[in-house]
């Protein structure tokens, strides 16, 4: 029999400290008419300081959770998208791993710009499909407020902060992610890139005084590589998908810049209606702009079963990603109190089970190095004796 990945679950969070285009117009050279005018955006949300990558990526992920109905131990692996991760290791997935309590799952992190999540959705959707795995967790999620360069009004006015997260599942049913496009121009690396902190260019005094751990964006290019190959990827993928672009119910693109979606909404000829926005509250959330409009379609109740979805997204790397899916996830009604509040009780004894888990590592590590000190006294004495 065939298998299918469907979206089961969904679920985001965006950080509730608001910063307006007026706010920014306070600190900077820069106004809410050229804001608005030039991207699309009114306002983002930006991440307070005991929010970071994880913390967003773990609340999406409960959320998707609940939504699915499922237990964490049934996650199989996985995968969180982002360019501004936790740290450059453990990777942020182990960290959601441990955090849900998916005690069986594998994890890891995967890096496609703000194309990654379309890049783990497509990857979890093979691995369904292809038998390895039932029950995969999908997360995008971003604190790009800490990688941007608040004096620099060319980039600090684009980006905004926050997470979404799937939760797909294999079926018999036909449906879900039935087609992909994925692609790279690793030639146009320079045009979108945060310098420093790897390996070409370790942190470093030298590093810091040049602002290498800022990201650096030729604006213009990424738009002109954006406004082909959204379009493109879009008809490529529905062409995969045996689909016509009239046949589209709603069209999910990654929220950059209102002008790059209207221009791929002409050349797909999709009316307004059919093309799905938000950007204009949260900016641009790279790897976490796609899920983030995902859940909000869904509970807006702009997505019904049956529905026929092209996600799009384009970013660093160069990077672009498509896929059509054919929605079956019935429409959600609230989530009881009782479930809420069990799964509460699961998440704080999953984080008490990790902290054992913790601690028992650090008994096993001094009673191995007293061990070790004891018995080489033995040697030692017994050494002593013979001499
Ligand atoms: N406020 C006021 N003026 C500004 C601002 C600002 N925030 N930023 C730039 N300007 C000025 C420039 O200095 C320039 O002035 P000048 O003409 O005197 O030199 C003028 O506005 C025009 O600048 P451009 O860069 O040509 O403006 P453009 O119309 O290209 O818009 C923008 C810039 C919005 C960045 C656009 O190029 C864009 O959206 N590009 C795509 C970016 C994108 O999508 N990036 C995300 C990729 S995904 C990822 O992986 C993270």
């Amino acid at each position: 029999m065939p298998r299918y990945a469907h979206i089961i679950g969904w679920g985001m969070y965006a950080p509730p400290h608001i910063v307006t285009n007026d706010d920014l117009a306070k600190k900077m050279d820069t106004s809410d008419a050229w804001i608005r005018e030039r991207t699309g955006i009114v306002q983002r949300r930006i991440a307070s300081e005991k929010e970071s990558t994880a913390a967003m990526a773990i609340h999406a992920a409960r959320a998707a959770i609940e939504r699915a109905n499922i237990k964490p131990m049934e996650i199989d692996l996985v995968i969180v998208a982002t360019a501004t991760p936790e740290y450059l290791f453990p990777a942020t997935a182990c960290l959601v791993q441990s955090a849900i309590g998916a005690e069986r799952a594998g994890a890891f992190d995967l890096e496609a710009g703000c194309s990654g999540f379309v890049y783990g959705l497509v990857t979890a959707a093979g691995m369904i499909r292809g038998g390895m795995h039932n029950t995969i967790l999908v997360v995008g999620a971003e604190t790009l407020s800490r990688i941007v360069d608040w004096n620099d009004r060319a980039t600090a006015v684009l980006f905004g902060d926050g997470a979404g997260a799937t939760i797909l599942r294999a079926s018999e049913q036909p449906g879900g992610v039935i087609a992909s496009v994925l692609g790279a121009d690793g030639s146009g690396g320079e045009l979108l890139i945060l310098p420093a902190g790897g390996a070409r260019h370790p942190a470093g005094p030298e590093t810091v005084l040049s602002k290498m751990h800022y990201v650096r964006m030729n604006g213009r290019e990424v738009y002109r590589f954006a406004t082909r190959v959204m379009a493109q990827a879009a008809q490529s993928v529905v062409k995969r998908a045996g689909w016509s672009l009239e046949q589209i119910d709603l069209f999910i693109p990654h929220q950059a810049n209102a002008r790059i979606i209207e221009s791929a909404a002409k050349a797909l000829k999709l009316a307004p209606d059919k093309v799905f926005v938000n950007l204009h509250n949260y900016g641009n959330t790279s790897a976490a702009s796609i899920p983030i409009a995902l859940c909000e379609a869904v509970d807006a109740g702009k997505v019904k079963p049956g529905d026929r979805l092209v996600l799009v997204g384009f970013g660093a790397g160069l990077t672009w990603a498509a896929c059509a899916i054919q929605w079956t996830a019935a429409k959600p009604g609230a989530i009881p109190l009782p479930r809420a509040a069990t799964s509460r009780l699961r998440y704080l004894w999953a984080g008490l089970k990790a902290l054992g888990w913790r601690l028992q590592r650090r008994a096993d590590a001094t009673v191995s190095q007293v061990t070790e000190v004891v018995e080489r006294e033995e040697v030692e004495t017994k050494t002593r004796k013979v001499e």
